[in-house]
């Protein structure tokens, strides 16, 4: 793995248990995906540099500076992918966080520690998922601001996920103080109605997607659909032609049962196929007009 800038045998990085990022979740991250195309032999990584400048904005808005530029991060993870000779799918976690091992839960000091490590990742399986509306309101702009992706927050993903699972569902949904349809745990939602694309805003408490944007590109450029950002209700999911999820860990997925109402036909839609077979093509290096979102890692 990465640490502070050198290339480390994982056993030999540590971190005390008195460290306050641990103690208090004083640290942002990123998820990252490589995909492995065996026609071409090359592995390709996905929207590095968004991912980096989220990285930024997540640090910058947490007081949690990042203290390389992604002029370097970019070319270490380059390195880190050659060295471990990846030649598979891979998921990268880029983590920052406060390096001192104090009993306060300032984010004043300015100790920030970077890591890069790399994992096979098998997200969800499953083709198609059933989901519920958690009763975990999502944190707010104003509280744990999820548009940062601090590590922090993910108690309250961590909650409504949990949540799910016991109660015999693959993910929860998140809405908002304002009972807006907000996000999943890790993903971002869409629906389909009447032809057209909409998902909510940022300013309905989620994480600026990184595949989010991916599909409202596609969607607008390739499938000439409307794509639209507003509110949704919780009542509107029951009633969606389609509904699916986005993420770099996750993918596209269909979501088709919710509070166990059916939704649409109750297996995959059309309309998230098509999407789903574009981005993945995309993301894999098979589509030129797309060329410059893949870094190619050899
Ligand atoms: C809370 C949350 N929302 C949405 C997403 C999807 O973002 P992206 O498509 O950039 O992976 C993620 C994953 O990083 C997430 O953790």
């Amino acid at each position: 793995m990465f640490d502070q800038g050198e290339i480390l045998d994982e056993s030999k990085v540590s971190v005390s248990i008195r460290n306050k990022a641990l103690n208090y979740g004083l640290g942002c991250f990123e998820g990252i995906r490589a995909f492995w195309n065996d026609s071409q032999n090359q592995l390709y990584i996905f929207r590095i540099y968004d991912h980096y400048k989220r990285f930024h904005e997540s640090g910058n808005a947490l007081h949690i500076p990042i203290p390389y530029t992604s002029m370097k991060l970019i070319p270490w993870t380059l390195q880190l992918l050659r060295k471990n000779n990846v030649r598979e799918d891979v998921y990268i976690r880029p983590i920052c966080f406060k390096g001192a091992n104090t009993l306060r839960p300032n984010l004043l000091d300015q100790y920030n520690r970077v890591s890069i490590y790399c994992t096979q990742l098998t997200y969800m399986p499953k083709p198609a998922i059933k989901v519920c509306v958690s009763s975990w309101t999502r944190s707010g702009n104003n509280m744990i601001p999820p548009q940062a992706k601090s590590t922090g927050n993910y108690l309250n993903s961590g909650l409504a996920s949990s949540e799910a699972r016991l109660n015999g569902f693959d993910e929860a949904i998140f809405i908002t103080d304002r009972g807006n349809v907000s996000e999943g745990t890790g993903e971002n939602i869409f629906i389909v109605k009447n032809n057209k694309l909409i998902t909510p805003p940022l300013s309905d408490h989620l994480l600026a997607g990184i595949t989010r944007d991916t599909v409202m590109q596609i969607a607008k450029n390739e499938l000439q659909l409307p794509v639209l950002e507003q509110s949704i209700a919780r009542t509107e999911l029951y009633s969606a032609d389609e509904v699916f999820f986005t993420g770099t860990a996750i993918g596209i997925k269909a979501i088709i049962n919710i509070d166990h109402r059916m939704i649409g036909n109750g297996s995959e839609g059309t309309i998230t196929r098509n999407i789903r077979f574009l981005y993945e093509n995309i993301a894999r290096g098979n589509n030129p007009k797309y060329f410059g979102f893949c870094t190619p890692v050899y």
